[in-house]
């Protein structure tokens, strides 16, 4: 019979991948292949998404002050070359999606996550909070320094740190400051700064949708966050005067 080390290739080292940049823009193009096949155009992308958008939200309303929002997210998770050029959009950095109170953004990241295939995951800040009063850092380091998906062998303590986890972050700056055993965190702000240690080395994709505008936003988080963000992030602004669409 063979022994358990013989399984083991010899010249195995449980190693991160090399080329990040490859992981990156293999998640993008699948997204693409996915959604559109052979398609390249992007008016057909747009069109399909709308009709999407309609049976997920029947009342789903595009107009003037969201419809160039839309076409900057539809370019950049579709990873279309000339559209993000045009629109200025880096496929490269993640998303922080500003806006008042109602006017659509999680729902955008959502039909986003829906018609693109899944391309990230959507945690509410709120959440992040909770989990690290319960469990500690343990909790953060899962959305930050080790948010990649985790591969096991099924023998021995081999563990390959696979594919990068990218995160959208819901509703950040309304989470509370949370406390465990009596240790105060900033827990989105800690958060990001991992996740931008991890972008830096390994491009590592962080997504954002706030109320919050750029002047509060560094007031809760400290000017060091703010900077990082503006390097990870394309900052994508909905019109201060767009509604509510809260019924
Ligand atoms: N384009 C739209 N047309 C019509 N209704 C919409 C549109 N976008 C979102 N809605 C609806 O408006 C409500 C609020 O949307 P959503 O939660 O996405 O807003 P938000 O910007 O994330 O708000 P908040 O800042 O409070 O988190 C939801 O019920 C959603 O279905
Ligand atoms: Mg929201």
């Amino acid at each position: 019979m063979k022994k358990l080390s013989d399984l083991i290739p010899k010249n195995h080292s449980p190693t991160l991948p090399k080329n990040p940049a490859s992981v990156r823009w293999t998640t993008a193009s699948r997204c693409e292949a996915d959604v559109s096949g052979n398609i390249q155009d992007f008016d057909e992308i747009y069109r399909r998404f709308i009709v999407s958008a309609h049976q997920q939200v029947p009342q789903f309303v595009v107009d003037e002050m969201n419809k160039p929002i839309i076409q900057k997210l539809l370019a950049y998770f579709s990873a279309n070359y000339s559209s993000c050029q045009t629109l200025n959009v880096d496929p490269k950095k993640g998303l922080l999606l500003m806006g008042p109170v109602g006017c659509g953004k999680t729902t955008l990241m959502k039909l986003c996550w829906d018609f693109f295939n899944k391309p990230f995951r959507i945690m509410a800040s709120r959440k992040i909070s909770q989990q690290f009063a319960q469990e500690g850092y343990p909790a953060l380091f899962r959305y930050g320094s080790q948010s990649y998906r985790i591969k096991h062998l099924g023998y021995g303590p081999i563990v390959y740190y696979d594919q990068p986890i990218a995160y959208c972050l819901d509703d950040v700056g309304v989470e509370p400051f949370a406390k465990h055993f009596g240790n105060d965190c900033n827990v989105i702000a800690e958060v990001l700064l991992d996740r931008y240690e991890e972008f830096a080395s390994r491009g590592l994709i962080t997504h954002l949708t706030t109320n919050l505008d750029t002047q509060a936003f560094t007031q809760r988080y400290h000017q060091r966050v703010r900077s990082r963000l503006r390097e990870m992030c394309n900052l994508i602004a909905f019109p201060t005067e767009i509604p509510d669409r809260r019924k």
